[in-house]
């Protein structure tokens, strides 16, 4: 790690708002966790076992009697002598009293709607299980889904994990480049993907981006399944070995597959992410724990319960879109909303017209998300009455006080719990966080640990810092839902994220922090060669050699601006114009290597990226210069006179 970041800088951009606003009396007194349950002290003192109220939340094939064994640590394994099988917790379990409650609630891009009952659901999960099965997939057989937000992406998540077959999301925006590294480095043989999606107005061929994956992925692939999203608008032909997927389930319509019972420490998915090299790491999670956490999570820190119509804004193709669109709110047996459209189409409405016609009383998004929001006016959800909102949740990326009061303001009727929870892909659910029928928020500071969670904030030497100075966010204690390691396997999972103490196995989460004096974390951003864009991880690396591959370019340093966008700044060969076509150019291959997600919002030509005597990069300056900040002194550097010179041409641009 190095300390980019810890040096308080954006602590104080942050979190200079010091208001302290306490939970509403009538949330308070409805609260799935309230303040005399005293969960924290339970957690204290009863810790791991106090964990198994979690465990309480499911369904069990075989109950577990352990709780954690720590025996071989950093590979801690919960509820380890349990068995269950995911779906069956996520549909089955709910069929007595809910047969007939909606589960999904889905609204596509041209306006269009489906409902699944859980009994639906039941039906639709079990027809393409088996259909899966017809295909060959077996047990253990990693299942890659390469589905935009349609009811099939949750349908096959669950019928994989109906049958033991590990799912491997790829986000549906994703280049062919990224979906067939994450098809060979996931051993993958199965692939759902459907014939396209509306982009705005225009059909997008999907299929024929999962064909150039398949021709560049290293021939593991056996079958391909494709979902008609599109009907009429676009025809694909499919190939040998590739299966319309009605005409895969029809057969298989009303019948019942018999759920698979899991080991608790099976794998129930892996999910890629970018890590501290240019190559995407599989981070893979287990069936109890992952569960578990998600579960007690979704019903205590967003207080969702089966009466509750719930919308998690974030794509399924992400970590907390699995977590929280789909196992979480699936597994308590609620109502929630699926969206496949941008929140601005038909018109900047659109969110609110659906949580006002839906009458959704829990709302979780990003603060790119509401910041867009802001940016847009509050005229818009004032025109729709969103007095459904019982609580607000937001994640992904620190929250400014500004949007954090304007969310509560004119969205949450200016009295719902803004509940910022912090957490990671590799710890699979909600880590940080106010419990909103117990603790006051503070607006720009994540809040305490959970309980059961043991996060500090420590020094370089590892011991913990003073309120107020900035550190590293660490995690002592093993939590269910962290993963249980890595594709690449043990050394490296072990390698990037552990740390062995005189107290024991640290995991460092590669966020820099602050804590205050109640306990409250204020998270500063990355300390690694991860930058997060519109909410989304990527690795610096990743990025960049997409630009150093465009001709002429020589250098490039990536960074993260002040509304969650990326700057690329850019050096080129002495012959070479910096002109608007190698702008493009460039753009156009990282959309085309990573995403279109991943776009430079700016390319910034520079002459010279500022180094420091042993040529390292000076990315935490770039970012200053990016944000508009302040930066120190550069004389370090082994070429401070091109700061001014980037710094004005920034300026100059803008
Ligand atoms: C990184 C993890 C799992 C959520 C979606 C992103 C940042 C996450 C917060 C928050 C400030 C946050 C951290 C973290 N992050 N939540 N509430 N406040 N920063 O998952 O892609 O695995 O990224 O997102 O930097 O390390 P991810």
């Amino acid at each position: 790690m190095n300390d980019a970041g810890t040096d308080g800088r954006h602590a104080d951009a942050v979190a200079a708002d010091e208001t302290v606003v306490e939970p509403p009396d009538e949330f308070r007194e409805s609260a799935a966790v309230a303040d005399d349950d005293d969960v924290y002290d339970a957690f204290e003192r009863d810790w791991p076992d106090a964990w198994g109220r979690a465990a309480d939340l499911l369904d069990w094939e075989r109950d577990p009697d352990t709780v954690l064994d720590d025996s071989n640590p950093p590979f801690y394994q919960w509820f380890p002598d349990g068995r269950l099988n995911a779906a069956t917790n996520c549909v089955d379990r709910h069929l007595d009293e809910r047969r007939n409650q909606l589960a999904i609630r889905w609204f596509g891009k041209r306006g269009e709607r489906r409902s699944y009952t859980y009994a639906d659901l039941h039906r639709e999960v079990n027809a393409a299980a088996a259909g899966l099965r017809e295909l060959g997939v077996e047990e253990g057989d990693v299942v890659t889904l390469y589905l935009p937000m349609i009811p099939e992406l949750p349908v096959t998540m669950l019928a994989c994990a109906r049958i033991g077959a590990p799912h491997n999301v790829v986000f549906a925006g994703l280049s062919a480049d990224a979906l067939a590294t994450r098809i060979d480095a996931a051993d993958s043989a199965y692939l759902v993907t459907c014939d396209g999606y509306y982009r705005r107005e225009d059909a997008f061929n999907q299929k024929s981006r999962a064909d150039n994956a398949r021709l560049q992925a290293d021939g593991s692939l056996e079958a391909t399944v494709v979902v008609d999203r599109l009907g009429d608008a676009l025809d694909v032909p499919l190939g040998e070995d590739e299966h319309d997927y009605g005409t895969l389930l029809a057969p298989h319509d009303g019948e019942t597959v018999e759920p698979v019972a899991r080991d608790a420490t099976d794998l129930l998915f892996v999910m890629y992410t970018s890590g501290t090299t240019g190559r995407p790491k599989g981070v893979e999670h287990a069936t109890g724990g992952y569960l578990a956490h998600v579960a007690w999570t979704t019903r205590n820190v967003l207080d969702v319960r089966p009466t509750d119509t719930y919308w998690c804004a974030a794509d399924i193709g992400w970590i907390t879109g699995h977590s929280y669109g789909v196992y979480g709110p699936l597994a308590l047996g609620t109502t929630t909303v699926l969206y496949e459209g941008s929140p601005d189409y038909p018109d900047r409405d659109r969110v609110w017209d659906l949580i006002e016609r839906n009458a959704v009383s829990v709302f979780y998004t990003s603060p790119t998300a509401i910041r867009s929001f802001m940016k847009w006016g509050a005229e818009y959800p004032e025109a729709h009455d969103l007095s459904s909102i019982r609580l607000l949740g937001t994640v992904g990326e620190s929250i400014t006080p500004k949007a954090w009061h304007w969310y509560r303001e004119h969205v949450g009727g200016g009295d719902a719990p803004v509940v910022d929870t912090w957490w990671q892909t590799e710890t699979g659910a909600i880590a940080l966080a106010t419990l909103p029928g117990v603790s006051d928020m503070k607006p720009g500071k994540v809040g305490p640990p959970l309980p059961g969670i043991d996060a500090r904030v420590v020094d370089r030497d590892g011991d913990p810092v003073e309120a107020g100075e900035a550190g590293y966010l660490t995690i002592d204690r093993p939590w269910p839902g962290m993963c249980r390691g890595l594709r690449e396997g043990d050394e490296r999972y072990r390698r990037e994220y552990w740390a062995e103490t005189t107290e024991g196995w640290r995991y460092r989460t590669g966020d820099g922090a602050t804590v205050d004096e109640d306990g409250y974390v204020t998270i500063l951003g990355r300390v690694d060669d991860v930058i997060n864009v519109r909410a989304r991880r990527f690795n610096t690396a990743e990025l960049e050699s997409a630009i150093v591959a465009a001709d002429g370019v020589t250098e490039a340093a990536v960074v993260g601006d002040d509304s969650g966008g990326v700057i690329a700044y850019v050096t080129t060969r002495g012959d070479v114009d910096p002109d608007p076509i190698l702008r493009e150019s460039i753009e156009r291959r990282v959309a085309n290597a990573v995403g279109e997600v991943a776009r430079p919002d700016r390319v910034v030509f520079t002459p010279e990226l500022p180094k420091t005597r042993s040529g390292k990069i000076m990315r935490r300056l770039l970012e200053d210069i990016a944000r508009g900040e302040e930066f120190g002194d550069v004389s370090a550097l082994r070429n401070p006179e091109v700061v001014g010179e980037i710094e004005s041409t920034v300026r100059e641009e803008e």
